[in-house]
């Protein structure tokens, strides 16, 4: 079956479930069956002192190690070229996330636990950030699309965008009988970018300046309000400012959840191009100290 190119959060899910149990967890298998070999090799390997990256041992594993890198690393033009069948694009990231995992095991047997500030140690951490990131990779697949519909119901982003154009023409037409002062507290929120901060707000989904939290403060803290006078138009503002937060609040989320999903490939395919550059110096140096 044809993958899609850009799928939608709810197909996305699935994908995720089904690249997971893909074929009754094959890869999952072969991942566990090739760690085991690995480890049952070390284990009975008596070579003194215990085998390290330079023994034949080693080579093999760093071998093996370097040629899945590379595979891995072809997911990325694999994706983009729509192919079915047995190689399908499921199958892919299926095989990509169980024998990218099976690396632990492979990388860390190659090092023969030898660590140190060199740029073999540069390439083994580099190797287990790609791996980490593709974890949580995985983990924000399952869970940020059924967040991301729980927070937005049955609206899109369009209407929930709509929804707030509506909310800012309402407190406009509000401010519109109110002294100066007042109508400065309704600016403050319809002048300010709500969705300014930068990558950190985004992610956090946390606006400190926010001017309409700002507002929303000024108006019960004016005077009118401390000194318990009747203020009908400020009412009104004070309603549409609580439904402006409330509406802010959600499309914040919605744009915190699908940062999440796209972040983590900017940190992911950076990190495999870091990698493999460690890899290349790694190799050179081996053999030019051998
Ligand atoms: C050293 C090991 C690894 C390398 C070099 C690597 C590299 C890559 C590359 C180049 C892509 C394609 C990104 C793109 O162009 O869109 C990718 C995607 C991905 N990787 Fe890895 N990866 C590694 C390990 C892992 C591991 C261990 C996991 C999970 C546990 C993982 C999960 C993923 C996922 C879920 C995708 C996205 C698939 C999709 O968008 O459909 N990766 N990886």
């Amino acid at each position: 079956m044809a993958s899609k190119a850009r799928p939608t959060g709810r197909v996305r899910q699935s994908d995720h479930e089904s690249f997971l149990r893909h074929q009754g967890f094959r890869w999952l298998k072969i991942a566990l069956a090739i760690s085991f070999v690995a480890l049952l090799i070390y284990a009975f390997n008596d070579v003194q002192p215990r085998p390290n990256g330079g023994s034949v041992y080693g080579y093999t594993m760093g071998t093996i190690g370097v040629l899945l890198i590379l595979w891995l690393t072809m997911l990325g033009i694999r994706k983009r070229a729509i192919t079915p069948g047995r190689w399908s694009l499921k199958s892919w990231t299926s095989a990509h996330v169980y024998l990218g995992l099976s690396l632990i095991v492979i990388g860390t047997l190659h090092t023969g636990f030898q660590f140190g500030w060199n740029v073999h140690t540069l390439a083994y951490v580099l190797m287990m950030l790609v791996i980490g990131s593709g974890i949580f990779g995985v983990v924000a697949y399952a869970n940020v699309p059924q967040a991301l519909s729980a927070n937005r119901g049955e609206t899109t982003q369009l209407q929930m965008l709509d929804n707030l154009r509506m909310i800012d023409r309402q407190l406009h037409d509000a401010a519109q009988p109110l002294p100066h002062d007042q109508a400065d507290i309704v600016r403050m929120s319809l002048n300010d970018d709500p969705f300014g901060g930068g990558l950190i707000a985004r992610l956090t989904g946390r606006y400190p300046k926010c001017g309409t939290r700002r507002a929303l403060q000024a108006v019960r803290e004016h005077p009118s309000r401390q000194a318990g006078y009747g203020n009908d138009s400020l009412d009104l503002v004070e309603v549409l400012l609580e439904r402006k937060r409330s509406a802010l609040q959600r499309i914040r989320k919605h744009l915190r959840l699908k940062s999440i999903l796209e972040i983590w490939l900017q940190i992911h395919v950076p990190l495999t191009f870091a990698l493999i550059a460690a890899l290349i110096v790694h190799i050179v140096a081996v053999f030019y100290y051998w």
